[in-house]
């Protein structure tokens, strides 16, 4: 029998119906909607609703991905969820959202924290256990809060983030051809004080002046991040089509980790691709971390930018300092 192919079944994304935008933005900081625009090709991004919760937000993309997979949640037997920002440090939010969707107790359920290349080092793992026969239905779920971990007095970092959540259904397929063709990770941690939240772990828990500090919030080196991201974005992509033997223009859509549209841009020089072949949506939500690729996944396929037999390119780059790659056939 030919081998089984790790394939996605269904999509699905949510995202809270609180908007920001850049002008709502410059009337409670020194900032402007054209500096946003400008330097980030941000328009608005979606906030949770107090009382809102990652749990909530993943549940409902992962029913949404569950409704167009034609799956029902006792079928999943491994779920895994990328954050940063969990509800609770434990347990893990993938129990949570287990709870809430009906997920069997027989089934796996864990976080990853590869922050915005989360959901590509969360595919990756549940093809990889998928793939080792022992599974059979994976729900992968990248979402975010980070309006919880912005510091709102910080301009620099506060105008780039948003909230939201997106999912995927990945299942063993034999012999199609379709789906995960492969991927490349890494990770920069010699960097990893480009971009963190320097109190609240283990190493410095937070104390009533750490939070005064701000310190449990988003801390960044804008520039060097920026350039960190160019580099790592277009290495991961290269060394995927070339472990392949594809060439960019065989791929008929990017979904890069939506950060920054001059990152996206400058990605698209290198790879000598037009920038339409890209998709993007960081005008409507900011960088939301993990949830920035299944979402943005979920919108190209919802609205016929990817169609059967095209082979996609995604590619992220984020804290840690992570990336990733992968390339799906469709
Ligand atoms: N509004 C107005 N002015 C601002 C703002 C703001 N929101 N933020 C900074 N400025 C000011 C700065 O203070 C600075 O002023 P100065 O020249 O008087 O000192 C000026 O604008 C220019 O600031 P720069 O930092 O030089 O601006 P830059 O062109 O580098 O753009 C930005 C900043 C957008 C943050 C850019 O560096 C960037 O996008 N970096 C990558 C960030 C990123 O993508 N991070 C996430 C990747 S990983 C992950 O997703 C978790």
């Amino acid at each position: 029998m030919a081998p089984c192919s790790t394939v996605i079944l269904g999509t699905g994304s949510y995202a809270p119906a609180g908007i920001l935008s850049n002008d709502d933005l410059a009337k409670r900081m020194e900032t402007s909607d054209e500096w946003i625009r400008t330097r980030t090709g941000i328009r608005e991004r979606r906030i949770a609703a107090p009382g809102e919760n990652v749990s909530d937000m993943g549940a409902k993309a992962a029913a949404a991905a569950l409704a167009d997979a034609g799956l029902k949640a006792s079928d999943i037997d491994l779920l895994i969820v990328a954050t940063i920002t969990p509800d609770l440090p434990m347990p893990a939010t993938a129990c949570l959202i287990q709870n809430l969707l009906g997920v069997p107790t027989n089934a796996a359920c864990f976080d990853l924290n590869a922050a915005c290349s989360g959901f590509i080092y969360a595919l990756d793992t549940a093809c990889a256990m998928l793939s080792s026969g022992r599974y059979k239905k994976a729900l992968v779920i990248g979402v975010e809060k980070l309006s919880s971990i912005i510091d709102w007095k910080d301009r620099t970092t506060c105008v780039l983030f948003g909230d939201g959540a997106g999912a995927a259904v990945v299942g063993l397929v034999p012999g199609s051809g379709r789906g995960l063709l492969g991927t490349r990770l890494g990770a920069y941690g010699d960097s990893a004080e480009l971009l963190w939240i320097p109190a609240g772990g283990s190493r410095t828990p937070a104390t009533p002046e750490s939070i005064l500090r701000g310190d449990h919030c988003i801390r960044m080196k804008g520039k060097e991040v920026f350039k960190l991201a160019v580099r790592a974005m277009d290495e991961a992509a290269r060394e995927i089509l070339e472990q392949h033997g594809l060439h960019s223009d065989q791929i008929a859509c990017v979904i890069p980790h939506q950060a920054n549209l001059r990152i996206i841009e400058a990605i698209a020089q290198y790879l000598e691709l037009p920038i339409d072949r890209f998709f993007i949506n960081v005008d409507r939500y900011g960088n939301t971390s993990a949830a920035s690729i299944p979402l943005a996944l979920d919108e190209a396929r919802r609205s016929g930018r990817i169609k059967e037999g095209d082979i996609t390119l995604l590619v992220a780059f984020g804290a840690g300092l992570t990336y990733g790659s992968a390339l799906i056939r469709w």
